[in-house]
């Protein structure tokens, strides 16, 4: 039984008992002359008030509990039963501090034997509250997971909260009606942040919205090998590239389109070898500099742009190519959210691009699309609102944290002639309205010594886990570090990174 008809039933009854009251009063009436002969006349009609203003009491009573009723269903059940419950769950898990570092999350499962949730430990660190220190403990600097900003929305509760009650949006589509896959205030909230940020041109484009970004690529490769069924179109990106553009291609083994490394420049050698797809990021990564495609490609380009954020590279223009990849995860750390979406100017290619995100998995969770809004509502609210939120919007913070790690990879760096930092430059950045020194996610570093043929092998030797060149398509003296994980993680680079490179001068160098 439906609110309507529950309601409807509660208004039959009402009129149910009102024709009761009418019974009994005509009851009355009739009794009155034969079965109560001690009464007067006066005390009739006295009664036969009563009864009358009785019902009447009694019909508006039930018709106020109707409409109480009613107006309950239109507001919801009162706070206390639903969101009560679920906002002191949250806040249970969220005081539970684990010495910092660790987590209770509402999901954990650990529980102790005294019924408390066990934190989840960050690296490093165990026991049940997370205090016991792991000691000598290795600094994996390998993936670029941004952990760096759990502090910001840690120290900003006020921002970035979600709550999903269990009827929200449930359909296999975001709007069942219109049947939707992307709900209107994700792709309204994308279009606000690049607005904010002056990063890149929307309007008049598509928003395709995936799974991350890596989805995405692939969504668009294969939308751009359709077009050119005759010949298996080559899948190419300069090294140094991001290594998932090669895991990935080949990973998926398409018969459309295929890994073939490097361009090839300044022929359009369709028929031998397809059109070529270029794959190319811009900050790039490892390298953090800003890459364009030489005008002689002839063939389609993709461009990445993850790490074209202001906390992360000076903004120096809105960009506005024809097919622009970005990702959620690199902006506010929502890694896991995983929500990505390409602006595209081509119709045909959005079409594609969707239909591959729908076939694949069945579009994109609609969980992942409320959070992502929400999120992208309140950082651009702490930038333009008229009410102040956080202490501090997110491109600063980052790029503060980031900038100062860069600074001491520089200054520990800068003390060896073994190792080598890539160099950037301090650039205007439109967006912060000044000069912005460099704030790359990643370090790119080159071994010197002869002998040195593995970097990443010589900094495991100092407990460091990097990444190697080689899996980026470029030499294995080179390796990567991740600078987005959590302050704990970089200190303890830094620490045995400071050991190393002293170790290395004690030897003259
Ligand atoms: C250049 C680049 N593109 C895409 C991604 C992946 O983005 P997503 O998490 O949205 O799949 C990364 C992640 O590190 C990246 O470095």
């Amino acid at each position: 039984m439906n609110l309507v008809s529950r309601a409807g039933d509660r208004l039959l009854e009402v009129e149910e008992d009102c024709r009761l009251c009418e019974e009994v009063g005509m009851a009355s009436e009739e009794g009155s002359g034969s079965e109560v002969p001690l009464l007067t006349s006066k005390d009739v009609e006295k009664a036969e008030r009563r009864e009358r203003v009785a019902c009447v009491a009694l019909c508006v009573l039930l018709l106020l509990n109707v409409v109480g009723f009613i107006g309950r269903q239109r507001e919801g059940p009162p706070r206390s039963e639903w969101l009560g419950k679920a906002v002191r769950d949250a806040e249970l898990a969220a005081m539970e501090l684990c010495s910092g570092h660790g987590h209770v999350f509402v999901d954990t499962n650990e529980v102790s034997a005294d019924g408390k949730p066990v934190c989840e430990c960050h690296e490093c660190f165990t026991g049940p509250d997370c205090s016991v220190s792991m000691g000598e403990c290795v600094a994996d600097v390998d993936v670029g997971d941004p952990l760096l900003f759990e502090e910001y929305w840690k120290s900003n509760p006020d921002l970035g909260t979600v709550v999903i009650p269990g009827w929200y949006r449930m359909s296999y589509f975001a709007n069942d009606a219109q049947r939707m896959f992307y709900t209107d205030a994700l792709t309204a909230s994308i279009r606000e942040l690049h607005a904010l940020a002056g990063n890149a041109v929307t309007e008049g484009r598509y928003i395709a919205v995936g799974n991350g970004a890596m989805q995405l690529i692939n969504a668009i490769v294969r939308g751009l090998a359709l077009q050119d069924t005759d010949a298996v179109s080559p899948v190419v990106a300069t090294a140094p590239y991001y290594n998932m553009y090669y895991t990935q291609t080949s990973f998926l083994d398409s018969r459309h389109y295929g890994w073939a490394g490097e361009p090839e420049y300044g022929h359009e050698d369709s028929t031998k070898r397809g059109v070529q797809i270029q794959l190319i990021a811009s900050p790039n990564n490892p390298t953090a500099t800003i890459q364009d495609v030489p005008s002689d490609f002839k063939g389609h380009v993709v461009y990445d742009y993850a790490y074209y954020w202001p906390h992360l590279t000076p903004i120096t223009k809105a960009a506005d190519s024809d097919i622009m990849v970005f990702t959620f995860s690199k902006i506010t750390g929502h890694a896991g959210n995983r929500i990505g979406w390409a602006i595209l100017k081509d119709f045909d290619l959005y079409q594609k691009v969707s239909q591959y995100v729908f076939l694949s998995t069945g579009g994109v969770s609609h969980d992942a699309q409320l959070r992502a809004t929400q999120i992208m509502r309140d950082v651009i609210k702490s930038y333009v609102g008229t009410t102040p939120l956080g202490s501090q919007g997110i491109f600063h913070f980052g790029h503060e944290v980031l900038e100062s790690r860069r600074a001491r990879m520089q200054a520990i760096l800068g003390k060896s002639t073994r190792f080598t930092l890539q160099e950037l430059k301090p650039e205007y950045c439109n967006f912060f309205g000044k000069i912005s020194a460099p704030s790359p996610a990643y370090a790119w570093i080159h071994c010197n010594r002869e002998e040195d043929v593995n970097c990443n092998e010589v900094m495991k030797t100092a407990g460091i886990i990097g990444r190697p060149g080689g899996e980026f398509g470029s030499s294995d003296r080179y390796v990567r570090f991740s600078m987005l994980k959590r302050q704990a993680n970089f200190e303890i680079l830094a620490t045995h990174l400071l050991n190393l490179v002293s170790q290395t001068c004690e030897n003259g160098e």
